[in-house]
């Protein structure tokens, strides 16, 4: 995929914006100059969503009713696309690709980003929901059923919770016993992403710094159906499910134990930026190549860390938009530098 050019308006701080795409872009320019709007307005066309907000109506600046994207791209098989988007204040949004009224599900069939921006250092050192929604994702693209397993779960805890409430037992009885072969497909489906991204994760850290320990440890083995029954006075005293997949545990282990509290700041950064990769490096062996959106390139690592990093990122095959207000721009061999003024 390759987006060769966006025109942006109403969407941030920029008012009226139109900037030409080359395969490796690095956007400079001050605090606040509005690097990231850029960023962020890609994301949102190629998925339909923003990675720095829920409500998408953040996006709309802030005298405006509404913005609006629009940007031709080669998607994933080539094809040359027309896309655009619209959002106003009142929740309305509008998917256009090539003159037709589409959906999100049709843009993410043509189209999907990758991004890694500092806030996916969470992904190392925040609560185990960061890692759960990242290997959830790796799921979604190994195994075309994880998204209908996914749908059913979603459904079982809403059923569960609502029976909880009630103090309905039986009921709960009921719906955990329907709901063992489910939880057990859905552990058994991340333990597989987990293994596929440790594969891929242990492949770049040895090719970059010569084996650096990194790894997602998923330990769900455990006898579900037991486990649902010890938990049943405790959620119907509480009115609410405390145990299931939605609440596992994923850690990230490393030399020194859980990632999680022990790594450096420099370390929490090139091991989220590991991740990303990896999953880079999953897409491509189905030969997808979503855009990659780097945001603060990176910030908090050495320059002998920079360069190595640089130098996968410049090899790889997908196309790049970077930002970075600091960056030396004498690191870049092939990367075109575009300087944003307000
Ligand atoms: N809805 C909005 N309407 C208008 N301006 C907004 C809106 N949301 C954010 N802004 C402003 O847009 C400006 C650009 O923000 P952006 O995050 O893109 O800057 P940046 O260039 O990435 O800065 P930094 O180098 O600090 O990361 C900021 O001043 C921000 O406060
Ligand atoms: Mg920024």
């Amino acid at each position: 995929m390759k987006i060769n050019s966006v025109f942006i308006s109403n969407f941030r701080s920029l008012s009226d914006f139109s900037l030409n795409l080359p395969h490796k872009l690095l956007i400079k320019g001050k605090t606040g100059s509005g690097k990231t709007s850029v960023l962020e307005a890609c994301f949102v066309l190629s998925s339909g969503k923003s990675f720095k907000t829920y409500d998408i109506k953040d996006c709309i600046s802030k005298d405006s009713q509404n913005f609006y994207i629009e940007s031709l791209f080669d998607d994933f098989e080539g094809y040359s696309r027309k896309v655009s988007i619209g959002y106003d204040r009142k929740g309305n949004k509008k998917i256009i690709i090539d003159g037709n009224i589409s959906s999100r599900k049709d843009l993410l069939k043509i189209s999907y980003p990758v991004v890694h921006s500092p806030d996916d250092m969470f992904i190392v050192s925040g609560s185990p929901k960061f890692r759960r929604d990242f290997i959830d994702r790796i799921c979604f693209v190994e195994d075309d059923s994880y998204f209908d397993d996914m749908s059913e779960y979603i459904r079982f805890i809403r059923n569960k919770n609502a029976a909880l409430k009630e103090k309905n037992a039986e009921v709960v009885k009921y719906l955990n016993a329907a709901a063992v072969p489910l939880i057990d497909r859905i552990r058994k489906k991340r333990n597989v992403s987990c293994e596929t991204i440790n594969r891929k994760i242990g492949f770049l850290s040895e090719k970059l710094f010569s084996g650096m320990k990194v790894f997602f440890t998923y330990n769900a083995e455990e006898n579900c159906a037991e486990k649902l029954e010890g938990k049943l006075e405790k959620e119907l005293e509480k009115g609410f499910t405390v145990y299931g997949p939605h609440l596992d545990n994923i850690n990230i282990t490393t030399e020194v134990g859980s990632a999680k509290n022990n790594i450096s700041m420099g370390e929490t950064y090139i091991t989220s930026f590991l991740i990303k990769l990896a999953e880079l490096s999953v897409y491509a062996e189905k030969n997808e190549f979503p855009i990659f959106l780097i945001d603060d390139i990176f910030v908090f690592v050495d320059d002998e860390t920079k360069k190595i990093l640089f130098k996968e990122v410049e090899s790889l095959k997908n196309q790049i938009i970077m930002t970075s207000s600091i960056e030396n721009t004498n690191n870049f061999n092939n990367i075109e530098v575009f300087y944003l003024s307000r």
